[in-house]
């Protein structure tokens, strides 16, 4: 059994608890930042454990900090994307409802970090226990010094809101949720410039996961050290895999990346429900699946991304050898268009009418160059969108017409998957 650090305390039903927390070495990370580090020691400390964020492109934490502009004269924020849209993916919302003070803990230090008094946490609007637990989480917070005025007697104050999204998954782009908490239409927005230098209302402003403000506290109250020497050197830090699909026991599981993706469905998963397994996507439906025969590589960034896929929110689904893939493209594809926002039109029509052609091969009325036309479709997508809601829909489709072209021959000519 790996050591666990952030799902340490998730089994307590009190662990939300701020007693609980404390006794459990809660707010000593926090301590130890405010008392003995700099701001800017605090960034430097964040960069040399190598945390990179967790939710999604896996971007040094330390770095995007280091990029908010020191004397800008305005003021800088701090948001948490807790939207957890992306489908596959579900270890934010067991942070949140389960041990909510580690989110807090790490947001402090990382506004600490960065110069911030002003915090937003943006809470997916369905994820109702999770907001009254962090809710809970801030109130304490504040009741015990954390939070508010001269922290631990410092000169440092912060003040952290909630604010509840409303469904749009969208509103998880980062530009789209600063967008949205100013209570405009959730869309994205070009970049550069990046929020840290022209975010939350035109200020320097750093957005990041749950689960990496998670990570905050453990690398502060026991060191880098320890953080670095927990998985590939590359990827460092306990991380949390969401498994769930055609296995016997889906479910949250905290591993060292260095894990591999079929050791994952095998040993954690407890394999496949019919016994065999097909493929598997290892970062929620925005990433490329990975067919069976590929299933001994690491789950890190680097390694998945060797392999053409990624490991994004690390929403690893499984499929068994039950599953017809253009089926699961046809899905995957028309949760991608039907969750465009709309802004530039490769993505709205494109993926409209993807998932057009997707429909009427899975009906069994599909045309012989539907595969061709589908790759070119992928093509007029990616890399050309706004934002990367395009780009994983596209290089997701794509995974499916490079690994199993047959499965589409065959429902095209046979109207059924081969067996
Ligand atoms: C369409 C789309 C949806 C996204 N949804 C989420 C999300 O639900 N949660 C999240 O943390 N990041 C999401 N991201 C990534 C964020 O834009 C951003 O990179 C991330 O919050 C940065 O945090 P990190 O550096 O801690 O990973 C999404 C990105 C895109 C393009």
């Amino acid at each position: 059994m790996n050591e666990q650090a952030l799902l340490k305390n998730i089994r307590n039903p009190d662990a939300s608890d701020i007693t609980v927390y404390e006794k459990s070495g809660g707010y000593t990370g926090l301590r130890k930042a405010l008392g003995t580090c700099s701001p800017d020691e605090v960034i430097e400390k964040v960069k040399s454990s190598g945390l990179r964020g967790r939710g999604g492109a896996g971007f040094p934490t330390g770095m995007k900090w280091s990029f908010v502009p020191k004397d800008s004269g305005k003021p800088h924020y701090l948001c948490c994307n807790a939207d957890e849209g992306e489908p596959g993916t579900f270890k934010d919302r067991l942070l949140m409802e389960r041990d909510p003070h580690q989110l807090v803990e790490g947001m402090i230090i990382a506004a600490y970090a960065i110069n911030s008094n002003i915090a937003y946490v943006y809470i997916r609007g369905e994820y109702f226990l999770s907001i009254s637990r962090v809710e809970e989480a801030i109130a304490a917070a504040y009741a015990a010094g954390y939070l508010g005025k001269n922290i631990l007697g410092s000169d440092f104050s912060l003040d952290m809101y909630i604010h509840k999204g409303a469904g749009a998954y969208i509103c998880g782009e980062e530009t789209a949720l600063l967008e949205s908490i100013e209570g405009k239409r959730g869309q994205p927005k070009l970049k550069p410039p990046f929020p840290a230098v022209a975010g939350l209302y035109q200020c320097p402003t750093v957005v990041n996961n749950v689960e990496t403000f998670a990570c905050l506290p453990h690398i502060f109250r026991r060191g880098v050290d320890w953080f670095t020497s927990i998985g590939p050197a590359d990827a460092p830090g306990p991380k949390l895999f969401c498994l769930s699909g055609h296995l016997n026991k889906p479910g949250v599981y905290e591993l060292p990346m260095d894990i591999s993706l079929g050791d994952l469905l095998e040993n954690y998963g407890r394999g496949a429900r019919t016994g065999k397994f097909k493929a598997a996507i290892p970062g929620g439906v925005s990433a490329p699946m990975i067919p069976s025969s590929g299933f001994d590589v690491q789950m890190d960034f680097s390694s998945l991304a060797a392999v053409d896929s990624m490991l994004g929110s690390a929403g690893v689904i499984a499929l068994d050898e039950t599953a017809s893939i253009p089926s699961v493209a046809r899905r995957t594809t028309e949760f991608f268009s039907h969750e465009s926002c709309g802004k530039c039109a490769p993505c709205r029509e494109g993926l409209t009418w993807a998932a057009k052609i997707l429909r009427r091969i899975e009906a069994g009325d599909g045309l012989p160059d539907d595969p061709a036309q589908l790759e070119v479709l992928c093509g007029g997508i990616f890399g050309l969108t706004f934002c990367a809601l395009g780009d994983g829909a596209a290089w997701a489709l794509r995974a499916t017409l490079k690994h199993f072209p047959h499965e589409y021959e065959a429902l095209i000519k046979n109207r059924s998957i081969p067996a």
